[in-house]
């Protein structure tokens, strides 16, 4: 059959027609919202290099926290910033850290609401890497043994989800060691396992403090972080992630790297996040500012086409935005 017994254009008639056959929805369910905390009170600092984003302390976050959960959303992703960085980075598994006082506090005053917590090193280390440096290399098992050490006290201050985005190797393993000899068998892992070096990650760099200092021999992050041509490989991180026992598999960024969440989708069957990064999320609201796009628009079909590629979970700065707009 061809045309005329065939016409597409039939069912885009009208708006509730192309509702009726829509494939692909984005709701409310599939956003988690990225937040920054770091020691103090009363702070609402805004974020100069990420419009409408906050630095937070574990006061204040609780309030927004509950905002978040208001507009229907059911998680948050956690970054913590230090007082003080060291070789180490230390101060990421403090007992007392922001990240861990925010983790008890969401969940004391918001306990319905998923905490997911970021689990790296950049923003704590003095050389703003993502683990120990060595030799002018980031000392992979060494790095391992830290992650696990940030993953078990953000479980020891009550988190759901702890989410490591180092791509050191076995890392995973470490953590679900870890949290399995602590006794803390119901705590997830969403693993950032296709993560890209990526241009992407500017302004949240600023955000978090957490540029890679030249001066260690390594101007950047290309020594762990996946290279950007490389599909099969993210499909070999993403099933090495899955045997370590990572609950939910991770592709960021999302938008220049659909194929890898498409391609993830079509073999794995747990659950796939997708990371709307900084850099994508301030390219929308730079073009809205200048007139090229309708922000919202322009939001609604990033968003859509993430999930359309195959993504069950979303993580995006636009998640307050978005929820607003689904729920009119
Ligand atoms: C930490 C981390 C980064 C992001 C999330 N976790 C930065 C990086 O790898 O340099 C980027 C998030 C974003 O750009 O929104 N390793």
């Amino acid at each position: 059959m061809a045309f005329p017994d065939i016409r597409m254009r039939r069912l885009r008639k009208s708006e509730s027609i192309r509702r009726l056959v829509r494939e692909t929805t984005v709701t409310v369910d599939d956003l988690v919202y990225p937040l920054f905390v770091r020691k103090g009170k009363g702070l609402k600092e805004p974020i100069e290099s990420m419009a409408d984003c906050f630095h937070f302390s574990p006061d204040t976050i609780v309030a927004e926290a509950q905002e978040v959960a208001k507009l229907g959303i059911h998680a948050v992703l956690l970054f913590g910033l230090p007082d003080k960085k060291d070789k180490l980075g230390s101060e990421a598994w403090a007992e007392d850290g922001a990240v861990q006082t925010a983790i008890r506090q969401i969940k004391k005053n918001v306990p319905e609401l998923v905490v997911i917590t970021d689990v790296c090193l950049c923003a704590y280390t003095d050389t703003g890497h993502c683990g120990v440096i060595k030799d002018c290399s980031v000392d992979n098992d060494a790095t391992c043994e830290l992650l696990a050490k940030v993953a078990l006290s953000h479980a020891q201050a009550g988190v759901d989800i702890v989410a490591p985005s180092d791509m050191m190797d076995g890392r995973v393993k470490a953590i679900r060691e870890a949290l399995e000899a602590n006794n803390f068998k119901d705590v997830a892992i969403m693993s950032y396992s296709a993560k890209f070096a990526s241009a992407f990650y500017g302004p949240f760099r600023d955000a978090a403090e957490s540029a890679p200092d030249a001066s260690t021999g390594l101007a950047d992050r290309k020594t762990y972080q996946m290279d950007h041509a490389d599909a099969r490989q993210a499909l070999a991180e993403i099933a090495l992630d899955i045997e370590e026992g990572a609950d939910i598999v991770m592709v960021k960024p999302a938008l220049s790297y659909l194929d890898i969440i498409y391609h993830a989708r079509l073999r794995f069957d747990c659950p796939i996040a997708a990371y709307n990064v900084s850099g994508e999320y301030m390219m929308v609201h730079d073009a809205a500012s200048a007139g090229h796009v309708e922000k919202d628009a322009a939001m609604m079909e990033i968003l859509t086409s993430i999930k359309r590629a195959g993504a069950d979970i979303i993580i995006t700065y636009f998640a307050k935005q978005a929820a607003k707009k689904l729920k009119r």
